[in-house]
């Protein structure tokens, strides 16, 4: 090895001993045996074990075995498309956002365990899942103690690496090393005796700035070098820019009340296109000293840093697109102070975002008219991605905002239907509703009330004389909450049977 690739390894793997235990991919993939449970590393297609589960998913092709995976969230580099195609997976959780999977789980081939993001390292811990065999962590150096600094998310990271009987650490020099110092990993204790999680603003730093393992726990180490996937959202179109510019006379409007000042409540923005695009929009706002307590942070995060408006943002991986990411990593310290990635228990913990009164913004897949969300099943059966963190945040927000499209598919498809064909966050959960034609507000409100002004507020004008018609219907059958059972899901029915949920005159009208 030439003395400059050695000088750099010893940078990144700082315990001499540890030096031996460099790998290949294909070494360290061997280990793994069939019916093992792995964590592995990857939030939102960041921080991601890059070169491990590529070589799995090889060796899958003449030597068959199958895993449990649990991951942070989502992975990139289309890592599950290739674990799938190999039937490496077994069983998947907490939860992915890649059309290969998706297939696969809506076939019945991978059981896919869909979970509050927050929630599985407690049942980990609790032993209700697990053990972990394997973690397989990327990390952008290890410490002289043994300590893993992770790069671009942490999610389960720690717990996966501390709960694990053996480690294997991708170390991927294209992750920089002014990482460190980011991450702030806290542990909470066990419970029933927990105490307090010691988070009392989006900056505190409770933990310490890396993984605490034992470092005989290490088997392998994996040198990589491939970057992160970007992120894939779109930019603002006049839907999204209409949703954000809803929600931005509505924060002023609270202001004006004196019920929030021009700082806001730590803000938390979900994935995906509308969150970030609605966050983006903040910018042009009248805001400013805003904090965020979220779990991704997406381009729209550093949009608002360099616009001035941003103090401090917490959250449990960064994902960006090419564009931003070279932004941002070309000068790194220039946002490093006003940033902390912390374990996704922690980014996402009920405790902390019920104290910090966060102002919770996500995505629905579609609303009903008295403000129940599916943010997951498309016709009430097909998995799209997964709750993700939105649990999470919708049930202890002090503010539960849902934004969305109100038509999918060219229209074909409304996202504000009768009665939602699932279930993800009950109507008790759920403060706002938006989409590009108004803003719902439905806090103090009663069912009836609450259908009116989604009705009036959120629905497409192509859609809103039939939502009105079932209403008044289901309101003369009475109730608390007015339905009409036989007629609740017949516009998911019709979806189903003919593409199209406007019925038979509507849709000519519109072809
Ligand atoms: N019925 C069927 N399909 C629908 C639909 C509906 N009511 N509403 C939207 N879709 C489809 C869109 O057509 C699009 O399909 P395509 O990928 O084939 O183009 C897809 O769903 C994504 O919709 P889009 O409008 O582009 O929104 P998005 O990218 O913001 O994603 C969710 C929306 C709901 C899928 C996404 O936010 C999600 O997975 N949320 C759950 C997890 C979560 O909230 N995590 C954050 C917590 S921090």
């Amino acid at each position: 090895m030439e003395r400059q690739d050695q000088t750099m390894l010893e940078d990144r793997i700082r315990r001499p001993a540890l030096l031996d235990r460099i790998m290949t991919a294909k070494e360290a993939a061997s280990l793994i045996k069939d019916g093992m449970v792995i964590g592995m590393s990857g939030f939102t297609r960041a921080g991601d074990a890059k070169a491990v589960p590529v070589a799995m998913a090889e060796r899958a092709r003449t030597d068959p075995f199958k895993i449990t995976l649990l991951t942070g969230a989502s992975l990139g580099h289309d890592i599950d498309r290739m674990l799938t195609e190999a039937h490496v997976l077994a069983r998947r959780m907490p939860f992915q956002t890649d059309p290969t999977l998706r297939a696969a789980i809506n076939r019945g081939e991978v059981m896919f365990i869909d979970q509050h993001l927050s929630e599985t390292v407690e049942h980990l811990r609790s032993n209700q899942l697990g053990p972990i065999d394997y973690a397989i962590i990327e990390a952008a150096a290890i410490r002289l103690d043994g300590g893993i600094i992770p790069s671009t998310s942490i999610g389960n990271s720690a717990s996966f690496a501390i709960l694990a009987k053996k480690i294997i650490i991708e170390i991927n020099l294209s992750q920089s090393l002014d990482l460190e110092g980011l991450h702030d990993v806290y542990i909470p204790t066990k419970r029933p005796t927990r105490e307090a999680i010691p988070v009392v603003a989006c900056d505190t730093r409770a933990g310490v700035p890396y993984i605490p393992i034992d470092p005989d726990k290490i088997v392998g180490i994996v040198i990589t070098q491939e970057k992160d996937s970007f992120s894939t959202i779109e930019p603002p179109d006049a839907d999204t820019k209409a949703i954000a510019n809803h929600l931005i006379r509505f924060f002023e409007e609270e202001v004006k009340i004196g019920r929030l000042d021009l700082t806001l409540n730590p803000l938390q923005a979900g994935i995906g296109t509308i969150a970030n695009s609605v966050l983006s929009g903040l910018a042009d706002g009248p805001f400013h000293h805003l904090r965020m307590y979220s779990e991704v942070l997406q381009d729209s995060t550093f949009d608002l840093f360099d616009a001035g408006k941003l103090t401090f943002a917490s959250g449990s991986s960064i994902t960006l697109s090419s564009a931003c990411a070279a932004r941002v990593y070309s000068d790194f310290r220039r946002y490093k102070d006003r940033l902390v990635l912390r374990p996704q228990e922690i980014s996402n913990h009920p405790e902390v975002i019920r104290r910090l009164g966060v102002i919770g913004i996500n995505t629905a897949l579609e609303v009903d008219i008295y403000g129940n969300v599916n943010s997951t099943h498309v016709n009430g059966t097909h998995m799209m991605n997964g709750i993700g963190g939105s649990g999470d945040f919708a049930r202890n927000a002090y503010l539960s905002i849902f934004v969305t499209k109100s038509l999918a598919k060219g229209g074909r498809i409304s996202s504000v239907v009768p009665m939602v064909s699932h279930v993800d966050h009950t109507e008790h959960d759920v403060d706002i509703i938006v989409t590009e034609n108004g803003l719902a507000d439905l806090r103090e409100l009663a069912p009836r009330e609450r259908a009116e002004r989604v009705i009036n507020h959120c629905v497409h004008p192509s859609y809103r004389d039939d939502m009105l018609d079932y209403f008044r219907r289901a309101s003369q059958r009475g109730g608390h909450t007015p339905h009409i059972l036989e007629e609740a899901l017949s516009w998911h029915q019709r979806s189903r049977e003919t593409g199209d949920m406007r019925k038979p005159p509507a849709r000519a009208a519109a072809e």
